[in-house]
């Protein structure tokens, strides 16, 4: 097949077309501005349309958790499309792959939480937490308690629900349901724990949430959502005990907490699911996507609590929640298959060590004039770029110095993904010891170089 596109020499596509982009500058595209094709994949490495292979450091979107191109997940696909290409779960209808991953995700999410509803996003999944309390709320006859907790540099999806609940930034010249969310303070240390111990900041952002609680009425909250380790908003990992000690809170004021493991389940951070085994929290719902097929197909889950589904299950009410593609067959074939080989290959126990290698190999540049913070944990990483590292004064806008690095870093064989003054680097979780070592060595020299023309 011949693709009618017009490309450049160094594989980017430069012509207009018909394909609006994600989270793009539309004009700067308009205007010719590069984009790259990715025309195969194999592994841990893409290849592009003028056949340079790069090793893809961003797993896709952080999502491609078993590695490109796995023939089981593959077949798996081809064979439920041959046998039951599409039936949907309204009404009564239900068929076995849905059923199946929907026991298989349940038997892994920690605790209480067995009963799943399916969808084909993240964004979504989340959307689908907060209408599922919300009915909740207005069965248990409290129809105030709807008000969602979020926090600044959380990321939740670009739906009008889940975008009103991810940072403000995000929403900039653009509508949201941000009547129904407050955002509380960034967990970020680093950046926002200027003359407090981590113990104090610790104290400062529980103290946020208590007196945000007071302020506005716990009989007016339904839900707290958190990322165990915020992931667009720049790879933030809150201090040590944080999530405990919100998860407390919250269940004192009768404030459901929602995990959003979009990112950080399926293997990512060396567990099926880290709210519980990495975090030591067992929430009320925890939603995922991403490598619950490890991108095979579009899917994401939204695991709810037992108390919960009964009360949302109970007589005298209808769950009027759907979507026609909620459980496909292909999609939950997929997510069978990709769960079935990470647990035949012990995949999230692998990423124990080699997920360890790539958080110490991207510390390891620490050292280097411009990075001001490399941090995150296992195959989900961020490195902060500063002017000066002992003021932390961040580079302006106009230096583009993300943007900068990950071309470079591009030219010499790896994608990583910039946002503003931070580089992300979510990569599969099968990238071998010796990859680890390339993805170092190209980005020591990229930042090096980088750093020496500004
Ligand atoms: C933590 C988190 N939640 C939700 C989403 C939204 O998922 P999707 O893009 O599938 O809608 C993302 C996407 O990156 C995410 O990182």
């Amino acid at each position: 097949m011949t693709l009618d596109l017009d490309m450049s020499t160094d594989g980017v596509l430069t012509a207009d077309t018909h394909l609006i982009q994600s989270f793009a500058d539309l004009n700067a595209l308009k205007q010719n501005d590069a984009r790259t094709v990715i025309v195969g994949a194999e592994g841990s490495v893409v290849r592009d349309s003028e056949g340079n292979e790069l090793i893809d450091g961003i797993g896709g979107l952080w999502c491609v958790n078993a590695g490109h191109r796995r023939k089981e997940i593959i077949e798996a696909i081809h064979n439920q499309l041959n046998e039951l290409d599409f039936y949907s779960t309204f009404y009564n209808f239900t068929h076995p792959a849905a059923a199946a991953l929907a026991d298989k995700v349940a038997s892994l999410a920690p605790g209480h939480l067995n009963k799943v509803y399916f969808a084909n996003s993240g964004s979504v999944a989340n959307d689908t937490a907060v209408r599922m309390l919300h009915h909740y709320n207005n069965r248990l006859g409290r129809p105030n308690k709807k008000k969602i907790l979020s926090r600044v540099g959380a990321y939740h999806g670009s739906t009008h629900l889940s975008i009103a609940m991810t940072t403000p930034a995000y929403s900039d010249g653009w509508d949201s349901a941000s009547d129904l969310v407050h955002h509380l303070k960034s967990p970020h240390y680093w950046r926002e724990g200027d003359g407090m111990s981590e113990a104090e900041f610790l104290d400062a952002l529980v103290e946020d949430l208590r007196l945000t609680i007071e302020q506005m009425g716990a009989e007016n909250i339904a839900a707290f959502i958190a990322e165990p380790i915020m992931g667009a908003g720049g790879v933030i990992v809150a201090p040590q005990g944080y999530h405990k000690r919100m998860a407390e809170v919250c269940a004192a004021n009768d404030i459901k907490y929602i995990s959003d493991e979009v990112v950080t389940a399926f293997g990512r951070l060396g567990h099926f699911f880290a709210s519980k085994d990495v975090f030591g929290v067992t929430p009320d719902i925890i939603t995922t996507a991403k490598g619950l097929t490890s991108g095979y197909q579009p899917m994401s889950a939204t695991i709810i609590s037992d108390e919960i589904h009964d009360v949302i299950s109970g007589p005298g009410g209808m769950f009027l929640h759907g979507m026609t593609y909620s459980g496909h067959p292909a999609a939950a074939a997929a997510g069978l298959a990709n769960i079935a080989l990470m647990e035949r290959d012990k995949l999230p126990e692998q990423v124990r060590t080699t997920g360890k290698l790539f958080e110490n190999t991207l510390r390891g540049l620490s050292d280097l004039e411009i990075v001001g913070e490399v941090r995150g944990s296992h195959f989900m990483m961020g490195i902060e770029f500063v002017k000066d590292k002992t003021t932390k004064a961040s580079f302006t806008p106009e230096d583009n110095i993300g943007l900068k690095i990950a071309r470079a870093a591009q030219a010499r064989g790896l994608i990583a993904r910039p946002l503003g003054n931070i580089l992300i680097l979510s990569p599969t979780l099968i990238l071998t010891e010796a990859q680890i070592g390339q993805v170092g060595d190209i980005l020591r020299e990229t930042i090096t170089e980088v750093a020496s023309t500004i």
